[in-house]
Formats: structure tokens, sequence, C-alpha cells
């Protein structure tokens, strides 16, 4: 993202002079899909797609926002009675908030921001927004929270104003991330490492569906649930069972005329999912990619068939995609992307195979993000 494309875009629509400037990342997830909220692991990285913006403090109480992509412009305060409509604006209202409840004495700004991230894929644009602001005015106004809190901020920010009740990964990532390592994430302590990822042989692409589903954020929460309600009727009998990473498949078993049998398959599909991240760690550790494509087809697997979270679309590029290396669906899911981890000599082949036969099927073309693993939330200038 082009800081001066940003910067012109701020002088032209403020007063022309010139604040400062903050990015924060998108991400990718190896593996660990809807585990964050059940307490479990993560495999994540930030990567060199995300959200740039430029903030000057204003001296009023309003906050001055306009988005240069869609071109909206909006006005608001800082109170909770002054939450704009539009969605966009909803996300750095919620930050500002969060930041305020924390005891952030923040002010009024102007701010423009834009982004390379595409919206909706499942790369995380919205935590890109979200840490971009959260470390933003945190340093702007020096609030000095720190950045497990700055992640959390992100977060509530969906709990609260977006209606959507994810969990920490994509915000941690995006806080957090750092050039060519992934981040193992226990979700629950927050505990974490950066392990270094370079796939010697392989290539990291995304292939995006284009497909957004229209009630993305409600069937997200519904999964939510489900988990929930099975960790209440596992509690009974093992009262030390918080979250599903807890759980295993006999008490899991033990619970099966409680619970309904949507719940039971998506319970099923979250504590495989929590080992396997411990298993593709071990697997890299050893460099054994063998292992951690065999793993990632198993996360696709139960992605789509226990879960509930892929579609056509997503199913389709992931068979092609078998034959040259390994890959699944990322992120939510509900559309979005596949990652694909390709070997070298067949990622011409592959990309050129995956975009002819789903135009073929679906009459258009999916798109293709080579991505970086990169630097987390920081300023530019
Ligand atoms: C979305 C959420 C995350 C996580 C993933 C699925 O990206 O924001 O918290 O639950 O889905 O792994």
């Amino acid at each position: 993202m082009d800081i001066e494309f940003v910067r012109s875009r701020f002088i032209k629509h403020f007063d022309g002079s010139t604040g400062s400037v903050y990015a924060s990342p998108g991400r990718i997830n190896l593996i660990g899909e809807h585990t964050d909220y059940n307490g479990g692991f993560v495999f994540p990285g930030a990567i060199d797609k995300g959200m740039v913006a430029e903030l000057k403090i204003n001296g009023t109480d309003k906050v001055r926002a306009y988005s240069i992509d869609l071109k909206d412009y909006v006005e608001f305060g800082l109170n909770e009675e002054d939450a704009p409509r539009a969605s966009w604006a909803r996300y750095i209202f919620g930050v500002c908030r969060e930041i305020i409840k924390r005891g952030g004495k923040i002010a009024g700004f102007n701010t423009a921001f834009a982004g390379d991230v595409p919206l909706g894929a499942g790369m995380s644009s919205s935590a890109a927004l979200e840490s971009t602001y959260a470390f933003a005015l945190n340093d702007m106004f020096n609030c000095g929270i720190d950045k497990f809190e700055l992640a959390k901020i992100g977060q509530a920010t969906e709990h609260n104003y977006c209606g959507v009740n994810c969990g920490i990964m994509d915000q941690f990532a995006s806080v957090f991330g750092k050039a060519g390592h992934l981040i193992r994430l226990d979700c629950r302590s927050l505990e974490y490492q950066y392990f270094p990822f370079k796939p010697e042989g392989y290539r990291l692409v995304l292939l995006d569906s284009v497909v957004k589903h229209e009630l993305a954020s409600s069937a997200y929460n519904d999964r939510r649930k489900s988990c929930e309600n099975v960790v209440a009727a596992i509690q009974k009998k093992h009262p030390h069972v918080e979250f599903l990473r807890d759980a295993n498949m006999s008490m899991l078993d033990e619970v099966k005329e409680e619970v309904s049998a949507e719940d039971y398959m998506r319970a099923e599909y979250v504590i495989g999912e929590v080992q396997r991240v411990l298993d593709v760690c071990d697997a890299l550790e050893q460099g054994d990619y063998e292992t951690v494509g065999q793993k990632m087809y198993e996360t696709h697997h139960g992605m789509s068939k226990l879960y509930e979270v892929s579609c056509e679309e997503l199913d389709f590029l992931n068979d092609i995609a078998k034959e040259c290396g390994v890959t699944r669906v990322m992120g939510g899911g509900f559309g979005g992307c596949t990652i694909n981890l390709v070997k070298d000599e067949l990622y011409d082949a592959f990309v050129e195979k995956a975009k002819a036969e789903y135009k073929t099927k679906f009459g258009r073309l999916p798109k293709v993000y080579d991505v970086v693993i990169a630097d987390g939330a920081r300023k530019l200038c």
C-alpha cells in the first residue's frame, strides 16, 4: 500500500496539512480454524497486505473520517450515542470507544485510510482496520495500552459494535505479526511463539473464490453457540472443561444423546482441529511438509463436512489443488479463500489450471494473491 497515495487524499480532504501514518496487516492462518474462541491454538501470520491510515488531532471532540476506497466521509462524536451508521466507520468508532472504556484519553482527529487487503475474502480486512486505529490512537494520545490489550480492543470492537463474536486470532496476528514468521498462539493464555516460516520448495498462494456469504456473521455466531452448548453439556460431568480445547472425543461421546447432531459434529471438528495445530507445529520443526499437507486436508474436510463453513466453490478449488501441493479453506469460511502451499515447479501450471477450470464451472475467475509473511501494526511516518 502506497503511503503517498493515502497522504495525497488526506491533504485533499482536510486542511492541506499532514499527520502521522500508520499501517496494520491482514493475516493468513496455516492451520487452526475456529479454535480461537474454543480456547485452542492457532497458527497465523501477518501478510504484506493491509490498511494504511493518516491521522491528525483536530482540536475538537469530533472524528472526521474519510474512506478513500469507498469515497465516503463520516463525522462522529466519541460518546456511545454518537455511533455512526456506515459499517466501515463503526470499526473506527468501536476502537475509540474501547480505548475510552480502558481509560484512554482521546479526542477528535481527522483521518483518511485505504487498504489493499480484499474485503470479505477471509484475510481479516476488518482486523487490519481495527489494529491500525488501535495502534495509532494509543501512540498519538500516549494511552500506554500494551499490545495484548490493543488486540483485545479490536476483538471487543467486533463484539460490541459489529455483531461478530469472533476470537482473538485476527487482531493478535495483525498486531504481533513478524516478517518471515508464523505465530503459534495459545488463545486461552495468549502465550505465543514465533516460528520461522520458509517453506523451501513451496510457494504460498491464496485463491479467492469471490463468494461472499450474505449471512456470514450470523452463521459464524451460530457455530460459536454450538461449541458453547457442547461445553455446557460436558461440564456437567467434567467441571474442569472450560472450553472445547479441554475436551476429548470420549467426553464428547458421553454427551452424544444430550446435544443436537449438528452441535456434536461441530464439536468433533473442533476437538480434532485443536490437536492438528500441535501436530503441524511438530511437523514444521522437522521440515515434514508431507504431514503439514495431510493435516491441512483433514482441516479442509472437517470444515466442509463437519463444521459446514465451506461451499461448493471452495471445495472445487480445494480439489484442483490436491494434485499440486496442499490446500484448505482459510479463515471463518462461508466463501473467501483457500490457502495453498504449492510446489515451486507446479506453481504456474496450478494457477492456470485453477483459473481455467473455475471459470468453466462457475463462469468467473478466482482471484489469485501471492502473499508474503510481514510485520504487524506500525507507524510508517
Ligand atoms: C474469523 C474470526 C477469527 C477466527 C476465524 C476462524 O477470521 O475473526 O476469530 O475464529 O474466523 O478460524
